[in-house]
């Protein structure tokens, strides 16, 4: 599953990825996450954001790998992920 919101007055879209854990590991929150960024990219936002709990080490993998920086402690445990769309 990947959840997008989006606000109108927003120029940055929130996201989230989850696939069952029979699922994982075979390339599918690579696709979908991939899929969601371009659906955000074709309407003009500017940027994708996330919050991840630091135990989740796959989507941290993950969102860099995808080109997501500014990954920072935004304490209490969470990291907040950025990805500047073009
Ligand atoms: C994170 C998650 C979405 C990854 O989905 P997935 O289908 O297993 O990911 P993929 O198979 O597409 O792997 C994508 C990349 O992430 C890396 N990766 C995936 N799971 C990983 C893990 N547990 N630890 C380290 N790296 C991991 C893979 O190495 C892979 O890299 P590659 O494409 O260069 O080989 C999935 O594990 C998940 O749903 N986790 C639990 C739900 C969750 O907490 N979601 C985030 C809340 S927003």
């Amino acid at each position: 599953m990947c959840h997008l919101l989006i606000q109108p007055a927003w120029d940055e879209a929130e996201c989230a990825v989850v696939v069952g854990d029979s699922y994982q590991k075979q390339g599918l929150g690579r696709r979908i996450s991939s899929f969601g960024m371009e659906l955000v990219a074709e309407r003009g936002i500017k940027r994708i954001t996330g919050d991840e709990l630091p135990e989740n080490e796959g989507m941290l993998t993950l969102a860099k790998k995808l080109g997501f920086a500014a990954i920072r402690d935004m304490g209490e445990g969470v990291y907040h992920i950025e990805h500047e769309l073009k």
